[in-house]
């Protein structure tokens, strides 16, 4: 087993027992709080909080529950992102992580609400963590960063756009960055700023992450047009369908490829340039990463 197979198998049910957790206590409306569960219970990769806390392991620190608070919060807005992202109103999909999607089990209207109290219950839960004031309100500010009007929630409103008109590869790199680059990019940021690291060191994790964070996007648009619904637990075909701008369609199956492997061996190299800069980081895990990402 390699070593973040171990990080993964021993990390991922506390990043889930933290997110359980929070919404068990601070939800009070019992169906509510079930529909915010079924989407948090049914699994996923756990790729940002995973990526986060890898960072702060990278650099030899221990574990703390503020990490696990960060990573926990930024996985519920991320989940928030899936439930809205599959609405009727946006892509219509009617399976997410190997289930039925929330508003076909919930509703409508719960989905939409149970998005809502994710997003800010990812908020509450910084708020009220075990984060050192001042590392509080800059992670805050950054996460919301990410996740808002200049980040995901644009490059969502860009995706959505780009399927009445066809976007060039400059718009669509933007969108990319934006609705997935954006939370990707916080992962490490986070992890770096909770591992006290310098301003350089940040940078250079930010950087990584922008390379991780497109092709991250441009593997997804690959497999809705290469993979099958049982090996991604959500249906496949669906950009075509819904006449998307995406990687395959404006650069086909092997330019897309091509351009993914580009930014995967980018992200690769920057972790040499983290380890310049601080020999204390370890890139195994972060490496460990992107070989279970690669097509
Ligand atoms: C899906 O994200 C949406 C994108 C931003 C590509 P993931 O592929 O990380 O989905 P889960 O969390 O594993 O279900
Ligand atoms: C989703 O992109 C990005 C989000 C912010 C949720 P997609 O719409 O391509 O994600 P999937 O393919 O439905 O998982
Ligand atoms: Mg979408
Ligand atoms: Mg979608
Ligand atoms: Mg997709």
């Amino acid at each position: 087993m390699t070593e973040f197979s171990q990080f993964q198998q021993r990390y991922v049910p506390m990043i889930e027992q933290e997110m359980t957790t929070f919404i068990e206590k601070y939800t009070t409306n019992t169906y509510l709080k079930e529909s915010m569960l079924y989407s948090i219970q049914s699994g996923g990769k756990r790729l940002r909080p995973l990526l986060l806390l890898a960072v702060v392991a990278s650099f030899g620190k221990d574990l703390e529950k503020k990490d696990f608070q960060t990573a926990a919060a930024l996985e519920m807005i991320h989940t928030y992102s899936l439930i809205h992202d599959d609405l009727p109103a946006m892509d219509d999909d009617d399976l997410r992580r190997g289930k039925p999607t929330n508003h076909k089990i919930y509703g409508e209207a719960h989905a939409i609400l149970a998005g809502d109290g994710l997003l800010t219950a990812a908020i509450q839960l910084l708020a009220l963590s075990q984060l050192a004031m001042d590392e509080k309100i800059l992670l805050i500010q950054l996460l919301t960063k990410a996740a808002g009007t200049e980040g995901m929630v644009s490059g969502q409103a860009g995706d959505l756009q780009g399927e009445t008109r066809s976007l060039t590869l400059e718009e669509l790199i933007e969108v990319h960055e934006r609705k997935t680059g954006a939370l990707i990019e916080f992962a490490l940021l986070a992890g770096g700023i909770l591992a006290e690291q310098t301003d350089t060191i940040v940078a250079l994790l930010g950087d990584f992450a922008k390379h991780l964070g497109l092709a991250f996007q441009i593997r997804d648009d690959l497999l809705d047009v290469t993979s099958s619904e049982e090996a991604l637990g959500k249906q496949v075909g669906r950009d075509e369908t819904l006449n998307k701008s995406t990687y395959p369609g404006l650069l086909g199956i092997e330019g897309a490829t091509k351009a993914f492997n580009e930014q995967m061996m980018l992200a690769s190299e920057q972790l040499s340039d983290i380890q310049q800069n601080n020999s204390d980081f370890q890139p195994k895990l972060l490496q460990g990463i992107l070989e279970q990402l690669a097509l």
